[in-house]
């Protein structure tokens, strides 16, 4: 999904909405190219390809995530491992990164948000934002897939102060 929107500032930001769990292998550094240093290969898979590329070419990112078992879910973090490599030259460095959790119940991904966002300025990114929890999802979520203004509000807030 694209979506287009004006910042505060008035500059037109364009959102691309993606699900790289599914799309990424298992992180697996004979696949990688100079994770190791006997790397045995010198090219990725396509997907990771890709995946590095847009990320090196958005101007922000946000990372939106649910808890599993206090942590992150294995999807997203398998996601961060790909764009942490190679180390100290990797598509996270210098991009502006916002974060937020949601959970159908009470804690809206806490543990994922703060995990994360100790993470982001450990990477080398830069991270944009208060910490942003959605609980309760489900209910803020119509069968029409309409979105309640209380989770829109703060992430428009959040999208214009990536903008910046
Ligand atoms: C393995 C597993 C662990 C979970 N652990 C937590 C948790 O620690 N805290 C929480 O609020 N919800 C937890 N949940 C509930 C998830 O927040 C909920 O299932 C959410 O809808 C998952 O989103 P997803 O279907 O997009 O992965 C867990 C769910 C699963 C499947």
């Amino acid at each position: 999904m694209n979506e287009t929107q004006k910042s505060s500032a008035g500059n037109k930001i364009e959102f691309v909405l993606r699900d790289y769990v599914r799309e990424l292998p298992l992180y697996d550094g004979d696949l990688d190219i100079n994770a190791n240093i006997n790397a045995d290969t010198e090219t990725p898979p396509a997907a990771v390809v890709d995946f590095r590329r847009e990320m090196s070419e958005a101007h922000a990112i946000i990372i939106g995530t649910p808890e599993y078992n206090y942590n992150v879910p294995g999807g997203l973090k398998n996601v961060i491992d790909w764009a942490s490599r190679p180390f100290a030259k990797h598509c996270l460095i210098g991009r502006r990164v916002g974060v937020f959790g949601c959970s159908p119940g009470d804690r809206g991904g806490k543990a994922s948000v703060e995990y994360l966002r100790n993470i982001v300025p450990l990477l080398g990114a830069t991270l944009v934002g208060q910490e942003l929890l959605f609980p309760k999802i489900n209910s803020l979520i119509s069968p029409d897939g309409k979105i309640d203004r209380s989770v829109m509000s703060p992430l428009t807030e959040l999208a214009n102060e990536l903008a910046d």
